[in-house]
C-alpha cells in the first residue's frame, strides 16, 4: 500500500526507538504479510530523500559506539526492563520447521538463541514445546539476568549466559555441534557488519551438521531505515539510534554472501513485507523484514 501525501509528510524526524518499534506504538494495519525475492521499490520522495544523505558519523564517534556496544544495550534493558519488544509468538508459526527438524517424534530439540534479549522469542517456544531445550546468550548481563528471573526458566530445559557472539566462543556454554537449530532474530543487525562473520563462525562451531539457522531481521528500505537522519548514518544501510544502539538492513544478496562465505548454504532467502500502524502519528508506514534459513553442510536432520 501506498503512502498518502499527508502520511508522507509527516514522516519528518528521526524517530525515537519506541515510535518505530515498540509494542505500544506499533500494530499491524492488516493481517496480511507478502513474502517476496526483490526489494521493496523506494518511491521518488525516498529515492530523493535517501540520495542527499551522505554525511557519514566520524569515525572517532564510530570507535565510540562500536566500544560501548553492550554498555548501549545493557543500558537499553537497564531503562526498559522487559516492556519493550513483544512476545514473538510468530517464531513458532513462521518457523514450523523447528518441529521437522526432529529425527523422531520424542526427540528433545536444542536449540540455540543467539542474542536473546529478554526472552521474547524463547518463552513462547518453551511455553508451546515441552520437548526443547534452549540455550540462550546475549552480551547485555542484565537481559540474562532477566531471561534466568523468568517464571518459565528452569535450568532442565534452559541455560541463558553472557556472550558477545563476535568474541567469547559459544563453546565454552554450549557442546560442539551440539545444537539442531539457531535461532538469528533481530540481532545481526545489530552487530558492526565487519564483524558479522566472526559471530556466524562462532555460531557454526556449536551447529550439528545439517542444523539450520532460522533468520529474521531488518530489510533493506523498512521504514525504520529511511526515518533515519543523515547524521545517524554509519556507512552503508548502516545506522545509530539515539540510545546508541546500531541498526543495519540487509540485502538478501548481502546476507546470502555472508553465510555462505562462512560455510552455509542458503535454504530460504526473502524480503516479508508488511504495514503496521503507527498509533502516535496515526498512519501505515511499510516495514521491511529478512526471513532467511541456512544449514551448516551434513547429513539433513528430519530424513
Ligand atoms: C533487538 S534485540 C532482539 C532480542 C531477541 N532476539 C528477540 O527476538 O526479542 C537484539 C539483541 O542482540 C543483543 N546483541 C547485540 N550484539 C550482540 C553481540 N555481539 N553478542 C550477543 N548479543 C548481542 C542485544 O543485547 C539485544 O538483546
Amino acid at each position: 500500500m501506498e503512502l498518502t501525501e499527508d502520511a508522507k509528510c509527516d514522516i519528518k524526524e528521526t524517530p525515537s526507538r519506541e515510535e518505530v518499534e515498540s509494542k505500544d506504538e506499533t500494530s499491524p494495519c492488516g493481517t496480511d504479510q507478502t513474502k517476496t525475492s526483490v526489494a521493496r521499490l523506494l518511491t521518488p520522495e525516498e529515492m530523493e530523500k535517501s540520495s542527499g544523505e551522505q554525511t557519514l558519523v566520524s569515525g572517532f564517534k564510530q570507535m565510540k559506539l562500536e566500544k560501548e556496544a553492550q554498555k548501549n544495550w545493557d543500558l537499553f534493558y537497564k531503562r526498559n526492563t522487559t516492556n519493550f519488544f513483544k512476545d514473538r509468538h510468530w517464531t513458532t508459526r513462521e518457523f514450523e520447521e523447528l518441529k521437522a527438524y526432529r529425527e523422531f517424534e520424542s526427540q528433545r530439540l536444542v536449540l540455540l538463541e543467539a542474542g536473546c534479549g529478554v526472552g521474547n522469542c524463547i518463552f513462547p517456544l518453551l511455553e508451546d514445546d515441552l520437548n526443547i531445550f534452549v540455550y540462550a546468550c546475549d552480551f547485555s548481563p542484565r537481559a540474562v539476568e532477566f531471561v534466568k528471573r523468568n517464571a518459565l526458566y528452569c535450568p532442565e530445559r534452559c541455560c541463558a549466559f553472557q556472550c558477545d557472539l563476535t568474541k567469547d566462543d559459544l563453546r565454552t556454554n554450549v557442546p560442539e555441534d551440539g545444537v539442531d537449530v539457531v535461532t538469528l532474530i533481530f540481532v545481526l543487525s545489530a552487530v558492526h557488519p565487519e564483524k558479522m562473520k566472526l559471530a556466524l563462525q562462532n555460531i557454526s562451531r556449536v551447529l550439528k551438521p545439517g542444523g539450520v539457522v532460522l533468520f529474521r531481521d531488518y530489510g533493506l528500505h523498512d521504514h525504520a531505515m529511511l526515518r533515519f537522519k543523515s547524521g545517524n548514518k554509519l556507512g552503508e544501510n548502516f545506522y545509530v539510534r539515539q540510545d546508541g544502539t546500531r541498526s543495519y538492513f540487509f540485502s538478501k544478496e548481502f546476507l546470502a554472501e555472508l553465510f555462505e562465505d562462512t560455510g552455509f548454504q542458503t535454504v530460504a532467502n526473502d524480503y516479508v513485507l508488511r504495514e503496521t500502524v503507527n498509533k502516535k502519528e496515526g498512519i501505515c508506514v511499510p516495514r521491511v523484514f529478512l526471513q532467511s534459513k541456512f544449514t551448516k553442510p551434513g547429513p539433513s536432520h528430519g530424513s
